[in-house]
């Protein structure tokens, strides 16, 4: 078994999408092993994200970030990482292929309803950086 950290964006849990989400993760088989409701602040949102500091949607994205709440959670199953990739799609939701959670209900390539990670050692980070 491994962990992941997938995040639902304001853009879903503002059109009250948080239920759909998490039913998606459940039939796929994803064990919730920890959730919240968050309002992140600037400064959580910046470092969370500095992995993307320098790039021109930066700033745009932590706005977007901090206008309204978040939920993070921690998912458990086999192969969790790359798995849970495949099952949200391709951060820009023209490119995602049909079935997955941004193709369905993603609005753009910023407003795109949800995070994951994207290693094993970024889900590690990222988890830390919501739960105990
Ligand atoms: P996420 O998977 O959370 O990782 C970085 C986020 O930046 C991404 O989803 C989008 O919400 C946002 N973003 C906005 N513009 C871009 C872009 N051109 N390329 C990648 N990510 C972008």
């Amino acid at each position: 078994m491994s962990r992941t950290l997938l995040i639902v964006k304001p853009d879903a849990t503002e059109r009250n999408l948080i239920g759909h989400v998490i039913s998606r993760l459940e039939k796929a088989r994803y064990k919730i092993v920890e959730m919240r409701m968050v309002r992140l602040t600037e400064e959580q949102a910046r470092k969370f994200y500095a992995v993307h500091e320098g790039k021109p949607f930066l700033d745009d994205l932590v706005k977007f970030m901090t206008s309204g709440p978040v939920v993070p959670m921690v998912l458990e199953k086999e192969n969790a990482v790359l798995d849970l990739r495949t099952c949200i799609g391709a951060t820009n939701p023209a490119n995602a292929d049909c079935g997955t959670i941004r193709y369905e209900i993603a609005v753009d390539i910023e407003k795109n309803s949800v995070h994951a990670s994207d290693s094993d050692d970024n889900a590690k980070i990222e988890i830390e950086s919501f739960f105990n």
